[in-house]
């Protein structure tokens, strides 16, 4: 398309991809073989790279990926190899002209398997560093609380996050929540968002992906200060207003909602529509290992789909600045 050039070039900033969304079939093969991990033998897709590779052709829904996105993540075991899939993030998301990015990564699955909650954020920080030192990339590191686990596991994750200082220290720098949405109660997490609000913990919330526009009006309610998809926003718009007046950022990944089958195209997915309320949204790549796409091939897919203006495209980009969790100085690097 026409625009490719001008968009590869367009100054981005990332706000929704999953680091362990980042672990490609050929690096879940090489540290399963380095760590002497054991992938399921019960299971034909890990078979082989390539059979892995084929299987995530065809993801049924959130919950049919979310199996191989923690299946998969059981190969991390040393803080190297966190700091190394964080790095190997950074340099595609700087080669697609990412200029900051806000990385989700998910403590509880790994803790369940034995590694050490400072082990985790000690690699992916590093791998943050790094990047912040060698990319000129400024980064932001977001805590997410799994909805398919008890809530108990959540609070001690939550008490351990306090006890870190790790808030204080600028390590990390928010929470928000993912996985499983339509099953578990929608405002599983209200005694931590409420907790983390008085501490004013900046907080977001994936609501809206495949669960109806409830669970955003729910996420609003428990203090998200920003939306994790939240495309089913367009089933109500009263409360489309009100995310338009309340500058509500919504982190759209539209590669992802296809694969995962919550719309048939891109063209399904409403950029237009929020265009035209006022809703301010980015566009981002999720978990681009899983989905074959990263950043730019997001913002491609979406400039295919729904032909934008330069003009619209300097809006959405600028939006993401001003929404990004950074310092007015930042922001006026980047804009
Ligand atoms: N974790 C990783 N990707 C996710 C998604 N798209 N929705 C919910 N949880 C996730
Ligand atoms: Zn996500």
């Amino acid at each position: 398309h026409p625009l490719h050039e001008f968009l590869a070039g367009l100054p981005k900033c990332e706000h929704h991809v999953h680091l362990e969304g980042c672990l490609t079939p050929e690096l879940i093969f090489q540290l399963a073989a380095r760590n002497g991990v054991t992938l399921p033998t019960d299971d034909p897709a890990f078979a082989s790279i390539e059979a892995l590779a084929d299987r995530y052709e065809r993801f049924a829904n959130l919950d049919d990926f979310l199996h191989y996105y923690f299946e998969g993540m059981a190969v991390l075991q040393s803080e190297s190899d966190f700091a190394d899939l964080a790095w190997a993030y950074f340099l595609k998301a700087h080669a697609d002209g990412v200029h900051h990015a806000e990385v989700f990564f998910d403590p509880q699955v790994h803790q369940d398997r034995g590694i050490p909650y400072e082990t985790i954020v000690a690699g992916f920080s590093e791998g943050c560093k790094r990047a912040e030192r060698e990319l000129g990339l400024s980064t932001k590191l977001i805590l997410c609380f799994l909805r398919h686990l008890p809530v108990a596991s959540a609070n001690e994750l939550y008490e351990k996050f306090l006890a870190s200082g790790d808030y204080e220290k600028g390590t990390i720098h928010g929470l928000g929540w993912s996985s499983s949405e339509v099953g578990p109660p929608k405002d599983m997490f209200r005694e931590i968002y409420a907790s983390a609000r008085e501490k004013n913990i900046r907080l977001t919330a994936h609501a809206g992906e495949e669960g109806d526009s409830t669970y955003i009006s729910t996420a609003l309610e428990l203090g998200a200060q920003r939306i994790d998809h939240g495309i089913n926003l367009i089933q109500d718009p009263e409360l489309m207003k009100r995310v338009a007046r309340e500058n509500i950022l919504l982190t759209v990944c539209p590669v992802s909602n296809v694969k995962l089958q919550c719309v048939k195209s891109v063209a399904e997915v409403p950029i237009r529509k929020f265009l035209e309320a006022g809703v301010k949204f980015s566009i981002n790549s999720d978990d681009p290992a899983y989905f074959g796409a990263y950043i730019l091939e997001n913002y491609c897919a979406v400039q295919e789909a729904h032909k934008l203006s330069v003009l619209e495209w300097r809006i959405v980009a600028e939006n993401a600045v001003q929404e990004s969790w950074i310092s007015n100085e930042r922001k006026a690097e980047l804009l």
